[in-house]
């Protein structure tokens, strides 16, 4: 994978929380760098970096503690989670649990988080359809991602699915490529699985076991290395 090793991560992480050129998005003169989780959520709260935030009840910033050493990064809020104000709360949540259970990690011990804080949607009738962010959003966002980063300061991240990827590499990639090359992104171990939404997308029950505890050893592997380093 290109994004595996040495400088091209080191710039890579770089990119999310600096003023950047083509990988990242510069930040808006005013604005400054929060100094704790709690300002952060703050700043967050005020977010106009792409226009999604006029649909979105209310941003969702991620949860977790300040020193957690696992960051799981996800695509966007969903329905539930945009009316919750809190990441993965809804059925995509609730498999990740389920996973995060099996696997024997607290999920109070994991920052849990999105690339996209804000919910995109489509309104169909009474319900809102979830629409993928594009690169735009992605790349807004990465601003506030960058900063969860460098005040969490995980020694492990894992990208659940192909949006969290892109935003943490600043690139293009493809899940089940990447699946197989862990690497790294600054000083952090980096893997690649996919998101807990594909595994409820299963219709075949012998997939969904299948997929669910490859989903589950990757998530051992995770919190594996994490106390580890
Ligand atoms: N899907 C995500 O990627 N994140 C959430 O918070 C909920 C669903």
């Amino acid at each position: 994978m290109e994004y595996r090793t040495g400088a091209a991560m080191a710039s890579a992480l770089h990119a999310l929380d600096a003023p950047a050129g083509r990988a990242g998005p510069a930040a808006e003169p005013q604005e400054a760098r929060a100094v704790s989780l709690a300002a952060l959520r703050r700043a967050e709260a005020g977010c106009t970096r792409c226009p999604l935030y006029r649909h979105a009840t209310q941003v969702v910033p991620g949860e977790g503690p300040r020193m957690a050493a696992l960051m799981l990064v996800g695509e966007q809020p969903g329905d539930s989670e945009d009316r919750a104000g809190t990441p993965f709360v809804g059925p995509a949540g609730r498999m990740m649990d389920k996973a995060l259970d099996a696997a024997g990690i607290p999920r109070g011990e994991v920052f849990v988080t999105n690339a996209v804080k804000h919910f995109k949607f489509e309104p169909r009738g009474k319900r809102r359809l979830h629409k993928k962010p594009n690169a735009y959003e992605i790349d807004r966002c990465r601003w506030w991602l960058g900063q969860e980063l460098a005040l969490v300061r995980p020694k492990v991240i894992v990208a659940l699915g192909a949006t969290a990827a892109r935003s943490l590499t600043g690139r293009p990639v493809t899940v089940s490529a990447a699946r197989r090359t862990p690497g790294t992104l600054g000083h952090a171990a980096f893997a690649v699985t996919v998101h807990p939404s594909f595994l409820l997308r299963l219709r075949d029950a012998a997939d969904r076991e299948r997929e669910f505890a490859r989903f589950v050893a990757d998530l051992e592997q995770a919190w594996g290395l994490a106390a580890a380093r």
